[in-house]
């Protein structure tokens, strides 16, 4: 692992670290899979973690056995009823949304210089930053239309340290999702991830939630990694 001190920038997912939006983004695609007839399971919920619309949709499809039972166009219509649905479940989200521990966590790197992008998939982003009040921190974002391919890619975390204008190594990648941890580590920064290690086992560090999601902690688990 690289020293704690060579660190400068911190590049973070939203939905599932910042806020609890992911249960909202799983109860849209629950809603969708029902209509669709597409049987909804817990391993599901997990591995549409991170994955953007298009990509998420024909994940459900696929596993329900009907990826060739819609065209195009159809699709297109399914994914914006989801985000319709979505939406619809974020209209009377504020900042209570924000996870425990991270308004404190996100003013301590203000405090201490560092830098801050975001690395999300969702095109909802801007939106959700807004309600939550959090978007004076993250000037810095990707935009993920702009994006060749979605995560487990290296693209969006690679891009994430570029727009703050640091090298890989120099930044930490925070996500709650397998194939986040798996961008983060493929792009060269130091992983850590948020949730259930047996799931998350890939990242340099793990939380098991946000609570635990302090600089001292960061600190102090780069520190055991030296040795
Ligand atoms: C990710 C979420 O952040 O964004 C996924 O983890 C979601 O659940 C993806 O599908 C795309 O979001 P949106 O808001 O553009 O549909
Ligand atoms: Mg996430």
């Amino acid at each position: 692992m690289v020293k704690f001190e060579d660190i400068k920038g911190f590049v973070f997912d939203l939905d599932g670290v910042i806020a609890d939006t992911s249960v909202y983004h799983s109860k849209a695609w629950h809603q969708l899979a029902d209509e669709l007839g597409v049987a909804w399971s817990d391993d599901l919920a997990e591995n549409l973690k991170g994955v953007g619309r298009m990509d998420s949709l024909n994940l459900i499809l696929k596993t329900g056995g009907k990826e060739n039972a819609y065209t195009e166009e159809e699709k297109e219509k399914y994914a914006a009823k989801k985000n319709t649905n979505y939406l619809s479940l974020l209209k009377n989200m504020n900042a209570s949304a924000i996870l425990p521990g991270i308004s404190d966590f996100l003013k301590t790197l203000e405090e201490n210089d560092y830098r801050l992008s975001l690395a999300s998939a969702s095109k909802n982003s801007p939106l959700v930053l807004e309600q939550l009040g959090l978007a004076k921190y993250f000037e810095k974002r990707v935009d993920p239309t702009t994006l060749k391919h979605g995560k487990p890619d290296p693209e969006i975390f690679a891009r994430g340290a570029e727009v703050l204008g640091y090298k890989p190594e120099q930044c930490i990648g925070i996500e709650d999702a397998k194939v986040g941890v798996e961008s983060i580590n493929a792009a060269g920064e130091t992983s850590v991830g948020i949730g259930d290690p047996k799931i998350l086992h890939e990242a340099d560090i793990n939380f098991t939630d946000t609570t635990q999601l302090t600089l001292a902690n960061i600190k102090a688990a780069m520190k055991v990694g030296e040795h």
